[in-house]
């Protein structure tokens, strides 16, 4: 698979003429100033699950900054579920005092410290997916707190929420973390189920589109009790076709959290998932362990140049521009009119895919430079098209 930039060398006025007619203007009612590129950062659910601790996070903070992940545009250290236990007798959020012992004050400073941002969980329900105290009925004073404490970011899950209304639900987060003055990135995690993107534009600055992922290239299968579905990274893909129009600079459509680096796929299989996740302007928060990333793992998630097209400020988010069986075209404009292009294979077998200008917008007769954004290298100037032989990857089917 490959990332190219295809820029305009030749008729430009052409190559203007698309910018304007694909730059959408955002008129949203609520908008907090925040996320105006998708944000970047780190999660603990995807590789600790509730085996959150101060210890843990205050290394994944110095990780990133170690790692070069910091440098690379990674902002938010946030903690999933089970960082809480209680609430006291005035009703106030309670953390876990073993794990996190030294409190949730402490912590955001010593994450703040090492020049990051901090970011914490809860539920739109009773309780969290995880069983812990969730937020209804304490909105206002639960955003108050993560105030105090310093948060910059908050995911909001919804299991337990019974018979709540979704919009609802969010919207009231929504007004009691504005409430509190502190600007806080809010993440809404309904899996997709009430189509959020159509209604939490003016309410969250990004939302899941789906389920949650699961650390394989594609293995679509029931859960045990019948309902659907375990999805693998291809599935999600799948999943996004269609919600291109919906994503914009401060609301973003969320595939979910990477899982490069935690085992389940191969090198190969990592690098198509980053370069996804980048056409699709997502969210790109890593999902592994900072701590212990081998090179491969590290040159993936700090590809600068891959990178730079999920961060894009035009805000454009990619999408399928031709499929025919295994072979796929994705494909995202980028602010100077540049396109950014996947080629995605995935078969079981090497295979040619071609990419003529018309599919991505670009009249026959232009002439581009065309990069590799993963060798970091230009392959000179094409006329009308471009073609490349793309393996298979070897873990699948
Ligand atoms: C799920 C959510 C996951 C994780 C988990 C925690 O609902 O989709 O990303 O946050 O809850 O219990």
């Amino acid at each position: 698979m490959k990332t190219l930039t295809y820029s305009r060398i030749t008729l430009l006025s052409l190559g203007c003429a698309l910018v304007i007619l694909f730059s959408a203007s955002d008129a949203r009612a609520w908008d907090n100033g925040l996320a105006l590129t998708p944000p970047m950062g780190w999660n603990s659910w995807n590789k600790f699950a509730c085996n959150v601790s101060e210890d843990m996070i205050k290394s994944m903070a110095d990780g990133m900054v170690s790692s070069g992940m910091k440098d690379a545009g990674y902002q938010y250290v946030v903690i999933d579920d089970c960082w809480q236990v209680s609430r006291d007798a005035d009703g106030n959020i309670v953390p876990d005092a073993q794990r996190f012992p030294s409190g949730m004050k402490a912590l955001g400073d010593y994450i703040h410290s090492k020049g990051l941002k901090f970011g914490i969980y809860s539920d739109a329900g009773w309780g969290t997916c995880g069983k812990r105290p969730g937020s209804m009925g304490h909105e206002y004073q639960d955003a108050l707190m993560y105030a105090r404490w310093g948060v910059d970011y908050l995911k909001y899950d919804w299991c337990n929420t019974g018979k709540r209304n979704e919009e609802e639900a969010y919207s009231t987060m929504r007004d009691a973390l504005k409430a509190t003055g502190r600007p806080i990135v809010f993440s809404i995690c309904e899996w997709g189920d009430g189509k959020p993107w159509l209604w939490a534009a003016d309410i969250g600055n990004l939302w899941r589109s789906t389920g949650d992922i699961s650390d394989h290239w594609t293995s679509m299968k029931k859960w045990p009790d019948g309902s659907c579905c375990e999805l693998g990274m291809l599935d999600i893909l799948d999943l996004q076709v269609g919600l291109d129009a919906f994503a914009g600079p401060g609301h973003w459509n969320d595939p979910d959290m990477l899982e490069v680096g935690n085992g389940g796929m191969t090198t190969a299989e990592y690098r198509a998932h980053f370069s996804l996740w980048c056409i699709l302007a997502a969210p790109l928060i890593a999902g592994n362990d900072l701590r212990s990333m081998t090179p491969e793992i590290k040159e993936i998630l700090t590809n600068k140049e891959v990178i730079a097209i999920n961060q894009d400020a035009l805000g454009r988010e990619g999408s399928r521009v031709w499929k025919d069986g295994d072979r796929e075209v994705w494909s995202k404009q980028l602010k100077d009119g540049s396109r950014a292009v996947v080629l995605l294979n995935r078969g079981a077998t090497a295979s040619e895919i071609t990419v003529p200008w018309e599919t991505i917008g670009y009249p026959a007769s232009v002439s581009a430079n065309v990069r590799d954004l993963w060798a970091h290298k230009d392959l000179g100037k094409m006329s009308g098209k471009f073609s490349a032989k793309v393996e298979s990857t070897p873990s699948w089917p």
